[in-house]
């Protein structure tokens, strides 16, 4: 019997400790992670967007531009603290905030009817994208994300509408 029990110690002593990588991120943190390189992104395409902007509509979409800033920031804070809530922390550094999000037409226009059809293509992208998170968090039963992130798309939505009645004016 002991011979036993010391043979199965070796056995075990010999054995490769086996043991998951800590901290491999899941799909939802890498779409949330994602999400936070969308939502820097949209910050600097708005303030971009307000101070290139000239011409008529000039003083509509200057403080809807700020407001929507100041948003986008709040949005990125809030995901990096459930990110951490959830056990990942994220580097702040430019090449990640740049490269890691999704495909964004870039602000290169200071002509306003042009940079609010690329805001709001961008804001209706963005409720997808997030649309795909709470599918997901569901998935893994993440209440706690699922609340948050329906939070954030409802603001996207308001986004959009706030552009579109801007857009209105022009056609
Ligand atoms: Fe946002
Ligand atoms: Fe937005």
């Amino acid at each position: 019997m002991n011979g036993l029990n010391i043979g199965i110690e070796q056995i075990n002593e010999q054995q490769p400790d086996v043991v998951p990588p800590a901290n491999e991120p899941t799909n939802l943190v890498i779409m949330l992670k994602k999400a936070v390189c969308d939502e820097s992104t949209a910050e600097y395409q708005y303030i971009i967007a307000g101070h290139m902007a000239r011409g008529a509509g000039y003083c509509d979409v200057t403080p809807e531009y700020a407001q929507h800033a100041d948003e986008e920031r709040d949005h990125k804070f809030k995901l990096l603290k459930r990110l951490e809530q959830l056990g990942f922390m994220f580097s702040l550094d430019l090449i990640n905030l740049s490269n890691g999000g999704n495909p964004w037409t870039p602000i290169t226009t200071n002509n306003i009817p042009q940079q609010l059809d690329i805001l709001i293509k961008a804001e209706a992208d963005a409720q997808e994208f997030y649309k795909q998170i709470i599918a997901e968090a569901r998935k893994v039963n993440d209440d706690i994300t699922v609340q948050l992130i329906k939070g954030l798309l409802a603001d996207e939505c308001e986004h959009e509408t706030d552009l579109r009645r801007i857009r209105e004016q022009f056609e």
